[in-house]
């Protein structure tokens, strides 16, 4: 039977948040005179020193290409990068190193699959499953993929503004023509946490392929990719206190080396002939041109520092967070609309406050020091299925706090009272 994602029960022993914020020097800050609240975690995390001072060592240091050269800096940038990918193979329990390519983001690793394994095993009359709650990152390179060969794109529907997956209709839309399920492991703009271990099992016994996009939870939670059991996952580096321009695509090994390249040129060739080419074995035949090795070496530093903060630790505080803003918002005594679970949620919260516009509220916010974000989240038809154009959403990280929660709901008060509002 497929249940709902499940919310960790046993409380672990809390590290001391302030001085887990105190890494964090950017928070320390004020923003039109008020103290900086950063509620835009879901768009992109801060970086703690550890990572900052990884970057300056590497480039101080280490610098130079990777794989090429004989000369030392060359060997240790080359064992660097190597040495963050046994350690992206650890934070997701992969069997093997040869199941991590570094890509720029989830938004790379979604087209990469879509274009190399999607040319492969995708024709005319086949279908790829999705949920209403995807990104755009995990719709328009399907989208790509339906055009150029005749496939077509069906939706796993949402229960509405509670925004949970409609299991009742997992049947029928995970039919035979389906060749791939690909799926939000966190919805970035409902907060709902996917059941994905229990749909990628479904879909493996018909024979579906399975990609998660892990871009709201990798940095969140513990992540399994054997637990999960799917194909491929695709993470950013950048929602999970790493660089930006770094992300990482796992691929189950024998599905990668069944797949073409991706993108052709240095780095991921055997030899070149003025005619042919032949590859590497996967990874590296997906690693076309220099990759982002600093990047690479700062990412390493996030898993690292996340680890020492404790996954099991962080998710925990992100649900209490997420569970704490949504009671305190309900509260508020003018109409707010909330989006997403009741209970179970991430630590977000998407809202609309009556005869407000989000882009008003994330204006009025940043005034007073108060980082939101308003918009479509890059989910317009999930916000067209909700029946509105934007939200504004508070997403949260460890280093948020529920005083600065309580902060926000007053300025959401004082909001509501500037403009007016019924
Ligand atoms: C659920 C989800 N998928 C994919 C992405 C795309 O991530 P990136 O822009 O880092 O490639 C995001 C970014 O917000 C996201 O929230």
């Amino acid at each position: 039977m497929i249940t709902e994602a499940a919310v960790p029960t046993k409380r672990n022993k809390m590290p001391d948040w302030s001085a887990i914020r105190a890494d964090f020097p950017i928070l320390n800050q004020k923003v039109h005179g008020q103290p900086l609240i950063y509620f835009d975690n879901a768009a992109t995390t801060q970086k703690p020193r550890a990572v900052v001072e990884a970057l300056r060592r590497y480039y101080e240091h280490d610098n130079a290409n990777v794989h090429r050269g004989i000369h030392e800096l060359s060997n240790r940038a080359t064992a660097a990068f190597e040495a963050a990918r046994t350690r992206a193979a650890q934070f997701i329990n992969a069997r093997s190193t040869d199941e991590i390519i570094f890509t720029r983001g989830t938004t790379e690793g979604i087209n990469l699959v879509a274009q190399a394994w999607g040319s492969k095993h995708i024709k005319a009359g086949d279908r790829i499953l999705l949920t209403e709650m995807e990104h755009h990152s995990n719709i328009v390179p399907w989208q790509l993929l339906a055009e150029r060969t005749g496939a077509e794109l069906v939706y796993l529907p949402i229960t509405g503004d509670i925004g949970l997956l409609d299991l009742s209709r997992l049947d029928e839309c995970l039919t035979k023509p389906v060749k791939l399920l690909a799926l939000t492991h966190i919805s970035n703009s409902l907060g709902t946490i996917n059941p994905v271990a229990d749909l990628c099992a479904r879909a493996r016994q018909l024979g579906v392929t399975t990609l998660v996009d892990a871009a709201q939870s990798a940095g969140h939670r513990v992540i399994d990719v054997q637990e999960i059991g799917c194909d491929f996952l695709a993470f950013s580096g950048h929602k999970m206190c790493g660089p930006t321009g770094i992300g990482v695509l796992y691929g189950r090994q024998e599905v990668l080396e069944d797949m073409p390249p991706y993108q052709g040129g240095g780095e991921m060739i055997l030899s070149v002939d003025f005619q042919r080419s032949t590859w590497k074995h996967a990874p590296h035949k997906f690693e076309a041109g220099t990759p982002d090795i600093s990047g690479a070496v700062g990412l390493h530093a996030a898993m690292d520092y996340l680890d020492k903060v404790g996954r099991v630790t962080i998710a925990q505080h992100d649900q209490e967070l997420g569970a704490y803003a949504y009671a305190q918002l309900s509260r508020l005594k003018q109409g707010i609309r909330l989006f997403g679970p009741h209970i179970g949620r991430a630590g977000l919260v998407s809202f609309l406050l009556k005869d407000i516009h989000a882009h008003d509220v994330v204006t009025v916010a940043d005034q007073r020091g108060v980082a939101l974000r308003g918009g479509h989240h890059c989910n317009q038809p999930l916000m067209r299925k909700l029946g509105v154009e934007s939200t504004a959403r508070a997403s949260f990280f460890f280093y948020n706090t529920t005083a600065e929660i309580d902060r926000f709901v007053d300025v959401l008060g004082e909001i509501q009272k500037f403009f007016g509002a019924s």
